[in-house]
């Protein structure tokens, strides 16, 4: 069969450090005695705001020879900022911040850029309250943030959503209480800040949906090494899966079972996908290989499985629309409020291709037997990261050039996905 593509992705590539466990490792070792360097971090614009906001409680960091080097005399020689903390396009520096902030018992002020000033705050607010902060929001849900100084206490809190931000925001803040505080989740979210605070000399602990925190910020800078961000390596994992003749191998990426939501689905699907554990101490991570195969089965996504592949979800839409049948995409109403409405996004954007959904409150169909085509109108970022990669990938696949009206957020996440892709593209021989 001759391939109908002129392109295929072939190769072994590294993707940038993981996002998450960069921004808890910054945190992490400013609130932390001596020095912490941080290998292959993400330097991004979410991280370089984690690092301003952490400078300007007087911690020092530099950025070494593509290290983050923090040095802090710990908690007790951190200063009140003078200035509001901007947090960017970064909710989870806004949120963990929060956290933060109300544990060292400081007064401040947050705010972000005109996204962060949609995202809702109430979640955060209400668990740091019932610890005692004071916490103001703008119009009840909304940055600027204002803490005022108050002590808090330890208390114990039924995660009412799955959030990682808010679950950390709560731990941050629990180290600064008076007594233990015990979480407990519904469902499972990312758990990268209770193994970094244990391996930094916290005393946390977690049984099975329970984790309990006691207070306390005897923590010890370290080394810490960031594995690959497994929501980067998606866009790279979905281009192999759906451009014929593709091979892509990913190496030293994150393999945490709190984010590999996407590997199940790849296998759900018989994708060709094989996954070498290298590393299963402290983060686990490993190298992830996917090739192209025909006749991929549809997907269902819902229930637990959604938090450990929520970033996916605009990424595995397009993977969607190439499998045989209907997939389905539910419980995911969480996505209606990050870094913009993502199922509006996903599903508008890609309906410019003529794709098809039946959408819901909480997710989406994506139909069957649908008649794609290129994209017959400019394409809209909506200044979200995901969004323009997800439009990159779809554009590939259907041989057309890139039409967006703006590619500046991909400096959030993955500012080099571009000449990564370059990298690993082969032209086909036709012959
Ligand atoms: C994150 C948690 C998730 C995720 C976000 C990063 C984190 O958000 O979507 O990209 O680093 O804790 P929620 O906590 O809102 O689910």
């Amino acid at each position: 069969m001759i391939d109908k593509y002129k392109k295929r992705f072939r190769g072994t590539i590294e993707v940038p450090g993981d996002k998450s466990i960069t921004h808890r490792a910054v945190m992490l070792g400013s609130l932390s005695k001596g020095t912490t360097t941080i290998y292959r971090p993400l330097i991004s614009d979410d991280i370089l705001m984690t690092i301003d906001s952490m400078k300007q409680l007087g911690v020092s960091i530099e950025l070494i020879d593509e290290k983050i080097v923090i040095k802090s005399n710990g908690v007790e020689s951190l200063r009140e900022p003078s200035t509001i903390l901007y947090t960017g396009n970064s909710g989870t520096t806004t949120r963990l911040l929060t956290g933060v902030i109300a544990g060292l018992n400081f007064n401040a002020t947050i705010n972000g850029d005109e996204t962060i000033q949609k995202r809702p705050m109430q979640r955060i607010k209400t668990p740091l309250e019932l610890m005692g902060a004071s916490i103001e929001l703008t119009r009840e849900n909304f940055p600027p943030i204002n803490i005022k100084r108050k002590s808090l206490n330890g208390i114990t809190y039924h995660m009412p959503i799955a959030s990682a931000q808010v679950k950390s925001a709560i731990i941050f803040a629990a180290l600064g209480a008076k007594g233990p505080t015990r979480i407990i989740e519904k469902d499972i979210s990312r758990d990268h800040t209770e193994r970094m605070l244990e391996d930094f000399g916290a005393n946390i602990h977690t049984d099975g949906n329970t984790i309990t925190v006691h207070p306390g910020y005897n923590l010890l800078g370290k080394e810490v090494a960031v594995p690959g961000d497994i929501s980067s390596a998606a866009f790279l994992m979905v281009l192999a899966a759906i451009i014929p003749g593709s091979d892509i191998t990913i190496e030293n990426v994150s393999l945490n079972k709190t984010r590999d939501g996407i590997i199940t689905v790849f296998k759900m699907i018989g994708a060709d996908i094989k996954v070498l554990e290298r590393n299963n101490a402290g983060e686990p991570y490993g190298d992830i290989r996917v090739k192209y195969k025909e006749n991929l089965k549809p997907f269902i996504i819902d229930g637990p499985l959604i938090p450990k592949l929520i970033d996916e979800i605009p990424i595995l839409t397009v993977l969607g629309l190439f499998t045989n049948g209907k997939s389905i995409i539910r419980d995911a109403h969480e996505l209606r409020v990050k870094e913009t409405d993502r199922i509006l996004a996903v599903t508008r954007e890609l309906e410019k291709f003529g794709a098809d959904f039946n959408i819901y409150d909480d997710g989406f169909e994506i139909l069957e037997n649908q008649n794609l085509q290129k994209a017959n109108e400019q394409l809209k970022s909506y200044s979200d990261h995901r969004i323009i990669m997800m439009l990159i990938i779809m554009t590939i696949k259907m041989n057309q050039r890139l039409n967006i009206d703006d590619t500046s957020h991909l400096n959030v996440s993955y500012p080099n996905i571009l000449k990564d892709i370059e990298s690993l593209e082969k032209e086909v021989d036709y012959e």
